[in-house]
């Protein structure tokens, strides 16, 4: 059976990461969530020291980032595949709003998106691949047979991730979690290298009063139109 590539773009918080690995399970695709893949480089950033509140050692980021290693590891208790520092499970770690606050200013540096982005063409060689990110159907697959992006109100987006830290026990207030989604909405959209804007042949999904069920099963439907599609023309 033919496999496509499936790019799925949008703002922090829309449930690109829910849908997607939804999405991968029911086509048999490999989901690959590029953002944790930003999350990681953050927090080794952090762990060495290069980045505090006021203060980025972009240089000194960009002498170690040789040494940072990135992988998955599917985990089949949990159905989907974990993100790996240096050979370390830090799934968990890189999910914090400490990470969040600095991630957006880490994935502006050139060098460490042209690592990462080298990394996911390599994951999507051989199709079959469901990726969320910012740059997924802009740069990484830019032949992308399906492109998606998914938007929602600001205060919709912060509601959502301020349940999900509540629910793993983080203390944080509902109006830091807003800031956040907000100042890295601007800092994604507005960075040099591969700022966050809606591939041309993408299709917006604004899912603000979308239930999961709904979002899911339209997105599927959309998936199975363009493997249906993709068969046709092969075999013309
Ligand atoms: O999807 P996420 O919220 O976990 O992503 C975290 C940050 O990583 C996001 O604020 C911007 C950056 N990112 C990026 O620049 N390019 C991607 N393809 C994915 C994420």
């Amino acid at each position: 059976m033919q496999k496509i590539t499936i790019a799925i773009d949008g703002f922090s918080s829309t449930g690109k990461s829910t849908v997607a690995k939804r999405l991968a399970r029911a086509l048999g695709y490999v989901y690959v969530d590029s953002g944790a893949m930003y999350r990681a480089v953050t927090l080794y950033t952090m762990q060495n020291g290069f980045i505090e509140a006021d203060c980025f050692d972009v240089e000194g980021l960009i002498s170690q980032l040789e040494n940072i290693h990135v992988s998955f590891i599917f985990n089949e208790s949990l159905g989907f595949a974990e993100v790996y520092l240096n050979g370390e499970n830090v799934e968990k770690d890189i999910r914090t709003l400490d990470v969040s606050q600095f991630v957006s200013q880490v994935a502006t540096v050139s060098e460490v998106r042209e690592q990462l982005v080298m990394q996911q063409k390599n994951f999507g060689k051989d199709k079959g691949v469901v990726m969320d990110g910012r740059d997924i159907g802009t740069v990484v697959f830019p032949e992308a047979e399906l492109k998606l992006f998914m938007t929602a109100s600001a205060e919709k987006r912060a509601q959502r991730r301020y349940d999900e830290l509540l629910e793993r026990g983080d203390d944080v207030s509902y109006e830091d979690v807003l800031k956040n989604v907000q100042t890295r909405d601007h800092i994604d959209s507005t960075r040099e290298d591969s700022p966050l804007t809606m591939a041309e042949d993408a299709i917006k999904v604004d899912n603000s009063n979308m239930t999961l069920e709904e979002q899911f099963e339209f997105i599927l439907n959309l998936s199975e139109e363009k493997i249906k599609a993709l068969h046709k023309k092969k075999r013309h």
